[in-house]
């Protein structure tokens, strides 16, 4: 997702442009830039200045730099869509003779037609983005009549070397907010930015376009709205949510979409992954892959093991990245090794990874955090593109991951994917969206099993490390002793703890395991222990072993954890909240491990 961020006012513009881009990081970003009005160049030609990776290389790079007061910057964080994230794809771009500069957020759908009609006129480009043409089309032919010629969606801020003490906008699909505070003005992709800076906000409508200048805001015939905006950063960043874990936990679906959007065509029965393609041809020779992760990604990678055994029919071992690091394994050749971390800075996945590179092994990442050091050391990798985890317990990240190793196992060469199972995947957010609407009554059960001081989380197959993460997420915000077992290994020791007062939490979906899971249960039954299921909607031979059950919809097999892991994030959550606990800074844990 994008970011903008623009002011005009009697201050420096620049140093506030870029503080707003640091409050809009959160939306996720992979090159980031400024254009502004010089300050004390006499001729007031437009800056840009552009930076890819974190927003502190563009700080870096603008640092000395001085914006002119009561003159226009104009800045951007961009994900990229058309074009590799580098700097001549980064906003703002320019027009043939640098005299208007834009960022732009959204897409020109038409762009390539576009393109090759301003070509014959004679504009020249610099990028290979679709944003680049709104710049020549202005130049063309002027701010009005270009937006008419786009098809496609955009928020926009636009500023020129002829009126440096004006910005254009227009919105149209994409979400753009305009503040007003006294004597200045900013825009901003969410209201988060403006935050503390304004009380006066115009949240634009589709079609709706202006200028903020030091005469005002001005939107053609059009009265602006203007509302208030009453909120902090924080609040304002956590959008209505008492906590980042809920809101985390309720961006669930949307990960999943953000992790196949653009990559899964079930149709064609096609999986692209652009992250991998150069190592396209590396990948067939591989017969050997080994996994290293902390935590939540440990979790999602033993899940990852299970898919690409099934899937690509590729030998996997999981290791704990703090383990795989001492571990003397024997040197194989043809062997790829796949990191999963959120942050990409894990002190011992990092440590793990290095060890696989002076192996020469194919290093692979699935990282979230753009430019950390996990993405930057692995040969090739995918993206999660789930946006910042704040929460420090990790929930969305882990959907995101699972959605990711889904991808790649069943992209491996001479992979056994199927275009049911491919548009059973594309169903996956809408399914994990149906199961966050059962917030409330999740939240009930979590009331009644609150007062627990021991639980036991239980699942096979798929659904084993499913268990272990819901045990994690218990332990993690709650401070409630669970263990996450196979269900299969109940009767090995583990049963030896249940009586009326140690519940189980089982996962018990549907598939090759669905009888033994339920045989377990009637064990733990016949011994009085309280018990809550996560089932599949319809199973109603469940409620006769179980005291409770959450349901969730129905899936193939191996996409179950997507959908059982929801409502144990929620039950998480919310014991957590009803113990009275910071559930989004446990005691003790940190969101980014970066020592041994
Ligand atoms: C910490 C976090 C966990 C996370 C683990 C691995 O312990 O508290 O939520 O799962 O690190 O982090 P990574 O960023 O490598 O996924």
């Amino acid at each position: 997702m994008c970011g903008i961020a623009a002011y005009i006012g009697k201050k420096e513009g620049l140093p506030i442009v870029f503080a707003n881009l640091k409050k809009l990081e959160y939306r996720g970003y992979d090159s980031a830039g400024v254009a502004f009005f010089n300050f004390p160049d006499d001729e007031l030609g437009i800056n840009v200045i552009k930076a890819v990776g974190k927003l502190d290389s563009l700080g870096k790079a603008i640092d000395g730099h001085r914006s002119l007061p009561a003159t226009s910057a104009i800045g951007h964080t961009r994900w990229a869509t058309h074009g590799v994230p580098n700097e001549s794809n980064a906003h703002p771009h320019i027009d043939c003779h640098k005299e208007i500069s834009l960022v732009h957020n959204g897409i020109v759908e038409n762009y390539k037609e576009l393109k090759v009609q301003l070509t014959k006129l004679g504009h020249r480009f610099r990028s290979q983005t679709d944003t680049e043409i709104i710049a020549h089309l202005i130049e063309e032919y002027g701010f009005d009549q270009a937006l008419k010629k786009i098809v496609g969606a955009y928020a926009l801020a636009v500023i020129n070397k002829d009126e440096p003490n004006k910005i254009y906008f227009a919105r149209l699909g994409s979400p753009l907010v305009v503040g007003i505070g006294r004597g200045e003005y900013y825009l901003a992709s969410d209201a988060t930015a403006l935050a503390g800076l304004v009380k006066r906000v115009v949240y634009l409508k589709d079609g709706q376009k202006g200028t903020i200048s030091l005469n005002g805001l001005k939107m053609g015939r059009v009265r602006p709205r203007i509302e208030r905006l009453d909120m902090d950063l924080e609040n304002a960043q956590k959008e209505g949510y008492p906590h980042f874990m809920l809101k985390e936990i309720f961006e669930g679906g949307e990960v999943v979409r953000a992790a196949l959007r653009g990559r899964l065509f079930p149709k064609k029965n096609l999986i692209k992954l652009g992250g991998l393609e150069s190592v396209e041809a590396k990948l067939a020779r591989i017969n050997r892959l080994e996994i290293a992760a902390c935590g939540t990604s440990y979790y999602a990678g033993i899940i990852g093991k299970m898919l690409f055994e099934d899937f690509a029919n590729l030998p996997t071992e999981i290791r704990l990245a703090s383990e795989y690091r001492y571990y003397s394994s024997p040197l194989h050749k043809n062997t790829s090794a796949l990191f999963i971390s959120q942050s990409g800075e894990t002190a011992d996945t990092l440590a793990a990874l290095s060890k696989a590179n002076s192996r020469k092994y194919l290093t692979l990442g699935i990282v979230n955090a753009v430019g950390s050091s996990i993405a930057r050391e692995t040969v090739a990798g995918v993206y999660n593109h789930a946006g910042p985890e704040i929460g420090v317990a990790s929930t969305k990240a882990f959907l995101s991951q699972l959605a990711v190793l889904n991808l790649i196992s069943l992209h491996w060469p001479n992979s056994r994917k199927n275009k049911r199972l491919l548009e059973e995947l594309a169903l996956v957010p809408s399914k994990i969206e149906s199961v966050l609407k059962k917030s409330k009554s999740i939240k009930a059960l979590a009331r009644k099993y609150a007062r627990y001081n021991n639980f036991l989380y239980i699942g096979r197959g798929y659904n084993y490390p499913a268990a272990m993460e819901g045990a994690l997420k218990l332990k993690e915000i709650s401070y409630i002793h669970a263990e996450g077992y196979a269900a299969g290994e109940m009767k090995h020791g583990p049963i030896a703890l249940i009586d009326k007062n140690f519940p189980t939490v089982a996962i018990v979906m549907p598939g090759r395991v669905y009888e033994k899971v339920i045989s377990n249960l009637e064990e733990i039954k016949a011994r009085g222990g309280p018990i809550l299921a996560i089932a599949a909607q319809g199973d109603r031979n469940i409620k006769t072993v179980a005291d409770d059950v959450i349901y969730v919809p129905k899936t193939m097999e191996s996409l179950t954890p997507l959908l059982s892991i929801v409502p144990l994030q929620l039950f998480a959550y919310y014991i957590g909240v009803a113990r009275g606990h910071d559930v989004d800074k446990p005691r003790n844990l940190a969101k980014s491990v970066t020592v041994e």
